[in-house]
């Protein structure tokens, strides 16, 4: 199988992570104090955000991904740039298989919903790994019916935006085959679940835990703000939810006293 290494520069996309992971707390509108707190995350990939979060004093940090390969880039990084970081730790398992119970003070995920496939299963296993009381931060984008929601899948010769839209599941699964000569038949085989934000709603709203915020296209800068804030007004007419939301944020909290759902 073709490693990350082959077909990206690691290092760089790394570093840049790391200045995501400052991005991801602003979008999110606070950032939790990790000091001797356990936390996991879910789809760490290359590590930048579970190596930011041990570096502000969380006591332990593990980042699960389901993708065996970028787990070890992701050891690899983190033995070679920073040895004596101790408190950060890489599975290659799924949160849905993950043993145990009320182990975690706090979960974060970043770019990662669009992509799992069981949404609902996911949530599950948060409220279960989270101690009561613990807190979820959970912001994906670009969901997979905004503009460029394919996540360059199309692989079109002209970026046009809602073209994947245009051009139907079945092109963009074409695509992926031939990008990775593969023969997978579904979106969801390719690595997106293109779920709609009613559905994402649905299964935040239902997973037992409470939704302290909820945020819809927070971004930075300037215009990319501004197109942001006009794409948050068209987001609330009728019918065009799911094509002008391109992140969604949320803070979920598990109660203290949980109750059993499910
Ligand atoms: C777009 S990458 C984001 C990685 C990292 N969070 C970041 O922001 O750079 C999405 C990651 O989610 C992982 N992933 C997909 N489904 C997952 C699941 N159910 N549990 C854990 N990781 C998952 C993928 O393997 C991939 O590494």
């Amino acid at each position: 199988m073709l490693q990350d290494k082959d077909n990206f520069d690691v290092e760089q996309s790394f570093k840049a992570g790391l200045y995501q992971a400052e991005l991801f707390w602003r979008r999110m509108g606070s950032r939790p104090d990790f000091t001797d707190k356990d936390v996991l995350e879910i789809g760490s990939g290359l590590g930048a955000l579970s190596v930011s979060i041990a570096q502000q004093g969380a006591r332990r940090v593990l980042g699960l991904d389901v993708w065996a390969p970028r787990v070890a880039t992701a050891v690899d990084l983190v033995a070679s740039h920073y040895p004596d970081l101790r408190s950060v730790a890489f599975a290659a398992t799924p949160s849905t298989e993950f043993a145990g119970e009320a182990l975690f003070d706090i979960v974060v995920s970043q770019n990662t919903f669009e992509h799992v496939s069981d949404v609902a299963a996911v949530l599950a296993s948060i409220r279960r790994l989270l101690r009561p009381g613990g807190k979820a931060y959970i912001g994906f984008s670009p969901l997979y019916h905004s503009p460029f929601g394919d996540h360059s899948e199309l692989r079109a010769p002209i970026k046009l935006p809602w073209l994947h839209l245009i051009a139907g599941r079945k092109r963009v699964i074409a695509a992926f085959n031939r990008a990775n000569d593969m023969n997978v038949e579904t979106l969801v085989a390719c690595g997106y679940n293109g779920c709609t934000p009613r559905q994402f709603d649905q299964a935040f709203a239902t997973c037992g835990l409470d939704i302290k915020s909820r945020r819809v296209n927070p971004t930075e800068g300037g215009l990319k703000n501004l197109a942001m804030m006009t794409f948050r007004a068209l987001a609330r007419l009728p019918g065009l939810e799911p094509y002008f939301t391109v992140g969604l944020y949320f803070v979920l909290q598990k109660p203290e006293a949980s109750t059993d759902v499910g």
